[in-house]
């Protein structure tokens, strides 16, 4: 068997080139008998202190390394680049394709058999996917786990969900700046992601509805000690892996895909799934959609009853049983392929056939759900969103799913933020705040900017919510409605750039369409005065990003990254 392994190739070789493989990884103190042809895992983590969900990886690493020397395999820990949500600016998803391309070639380029990848926070889950599946060795996924609930004055607070109340109280004047500083520490309390189901804690559950982690996975603290013995467990398992040669091309199939998409829709999970799982497509060669989601997602009630959508947080999720609960109910009603394979070896079925519904209050049934089918992430279209815009409706307030209101428009982020305190901005519920410029040239990056703060004299007035719209993301802890990801975005000309103030939008859930009512010979009339924003990026990262990211209707992968590239050995080295 050794000799068909790649890792053989390296540590199996004879001769000058053998004797360095193997010379140099012996300072390290591993004996010879290491390379006797067992399969070589790697273990690759994004820990990192600038990244303080993933701070903790590398005791999940060790974790991971015990179960791989007892299934007989030879473990190897490296780091990736890692992509921390809280600090990097312009935002992290200007970094997503960097690390899908680092972890990429790191996995490639090295004498690996098989792969255990270890995320946690948005992006990390994503990159290291995408990257899984143009590789296309053996991978298991094991996310580094959400917070314990945030505890503040007896309440439980959810990270993010409650940073946007804490401002709202703030700027009402509710809320002193001391009494939020003390909340600060309240809500991060422990290790872990963020633990409201954002979009850290969707992409851990996507993964695992993907097939890509073990049961249970997505779920237990980061602080839990099952969290390190489903570590070990995935360290086992890689090693089987490899010799089953069980690689992502059997496990992301179009029907795990859609079996994601509406396990998403059940767990009321973050909106930037969708881009992800659109970008893990085009790397998995599977033809999947935009308008999938909304056809898939719209007979799938929502059973999770978790922030920022519901009450709860991800320890009551994972105590309620976690996603193979979730999944069973799913499959029970027959709104789940039973047949997909998974990493267990097992199809999704088999996967989860024990799952337990320890507390129906978390996680409700199909009967009576938390939200009923057709109310989860509805995908728009319409002559303001040609490529699609997408927009959260559990998140969103019932009463403006359909409204149609007078633009207030913004070039940029910053525009908006310089007067939303303005109080004699001409402003009244029924204002669609427009706020163009942060799509994923445009920003560049797509940051999560969309959910901006109402203005303050609103806020004053007790409103709680206006129809915002956006080519920019929104973080999967945020609220409100918000129409996020208009398609094409306003850099690039799409139609978003031609609103003007005080032009009449129509925004129709039920019907899935967003309208400018504005006429089509005006609409031609902006558009030939229409100038292109001038790139200020020549050179570096930034520029290679602009000129090669696509829009998010397809995931704003870089093109030249779509599909696999296999895992064939390089040449030598020496
Ligand atoms: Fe890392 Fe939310 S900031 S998961
Ligand atoms: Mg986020």
């Amino acid at each position: 068997m050794a000799g068909v392994r790649r890792s053989a190739a390296w540590f199996g070789a004879s001769g000058r080139a053998g004797m360095i493989y193997r010379s140099w990884m012996r300072n390290q103190g591993f004996g010879a008998g290491v390379f006797d042809g067992r399969p070589v895992i790697g273990i690759a983590t994004s820990a990192s202190e600038l990244a303080p969900c993933n701070a903790h990886l590398d005791r999940v690493a060790d974790a991971v390394r015990r179960g791989v020397w007892a299934a007989g395999g030879f473990p190897l820990v490296f780091p990736t680049m890692s992509t921390g949500e809280s600090l990097m600016r312009p935002t992290a998803m200007l970094y997503r394709n960097l690390m899908a391309m680092e972890v990429e070639e790191l996995i490639r380029a090295n004498p690996l058999d098989g792969v255990v990848l270890l995320s946690g926070c948005d992006k990390t889950t994503p990159a290291m996917l995408m990257a899984a599946a143009s590789v296309d060795l053996p991978a298991v996924m094991v996310t580094g786990g959400p917070m314990l609930n945030g505890k503040y004055r007896g309440q439980d607070v959810g990270s993010g969900t409650h940073v946007w109340k804490f401002e709202e109280e703030l700027k009402a004047g509710r809320m002193t700046q001391e009494e939020c500083y003390f909340a600060e520490g309240c809500m991060a309390r422990s290790n872990g992601h963020c633990m409201t189901m954002g979009t850290a804690s969707t992409m851990a559950c996507m993964a695992e509805a993907l097939g890509m982690q073990l049961p249970g996975s997505a779920t237990w603290p980061a602080v839990d000690a099952r969290r390190f013995e489903i570590a070990q467990d995935a360290g086992g398992r890689i090693v089987e892996m490899v010799e089953e040669d069980l690689r992502p091309s059997r496990i992301l199939t179009r029907e795990a895909f859609e079996n994601a998409i509406r396990v998403n829709a059940a767990i009321g999970g973050s909106t930037n799934a969708i881009i992800h799982l659109l970008a893990i497509a085009g790397r998995a060669e599977v033809p999947l959609r935009l308008g999938d989601f909304d056809a898939l997602a719209r007979e799938v009630p929502t059973l999770v009853d978790l922030m920022p959508s519901g009450r709860f947080l991800m320890e009551d999720f994972c105590y309620a049983g976690g996603l193979p609960v979730v999944q069973r109910q799913l499959l029970d009603a027959g709104l789940l392929n039973p047949a997909p394979v998974t990493v267990t070896g097992l199809g999704v079925a088999d996967t989860v056939a024990g799952a337990e519904n320890w507390n129906p209050e978390v996680i409700t049934s199909t009967g009576e759900p938390f939200q009923p089918a057709g109310t989860g992430t509805a995908v728009l279209t319409g002559n303001l969103a040609p490529g699609g815009a997408v927009i959260k409706q559990s998140a969103a307030s019932p009463h403006l799913l359909t409204h149609t209101g007078q633009a207030l428009v913004f070039d940029t982020v910053e525009d908006y933020h310089a007067v939303s305190d303005d109080p004699d901005l001409d402003v009244t519920p029924d204002t669609i705040l427009v706020i163009r410029g942060a799509g994923p040239k445009g920003y560049p990056g797509m940051p999560e900017v969309s959910n901006v703060a109402l203005p303050a004299k609103l806020l004053k007035a007790g409103v709680t919510d206006m129809v915002r719209i956006c080519d920019g993301r929104m973080s999967g802890t945020g609220y409100g409605t918000v129409v996020l990801h208009v398609t094409p975005e306003s850099a690039v000309g799409g139609p978003l750039a031609l609103v003007q103030t005080g032009d009449e939008i129509t925004l129709d859930v039920p019907n899935r369409s967003l309208t400018l009512q504005v006429d089509e010979a005006e609409l031609a009339r902006r558009q030939e005065a229409w100038k292109a924003p001038d790139n200020p990026q020549t050179s570096g990262y930034t520029w290679l990003y602009t000129h090669h990211v696509e829009q998010a209707d397809t995931g704003a992968d870089f093109g030249f990254l779509h599909g696999r590239r296999g895992h064939a050995v390089p040449r030598d080295s020496h």
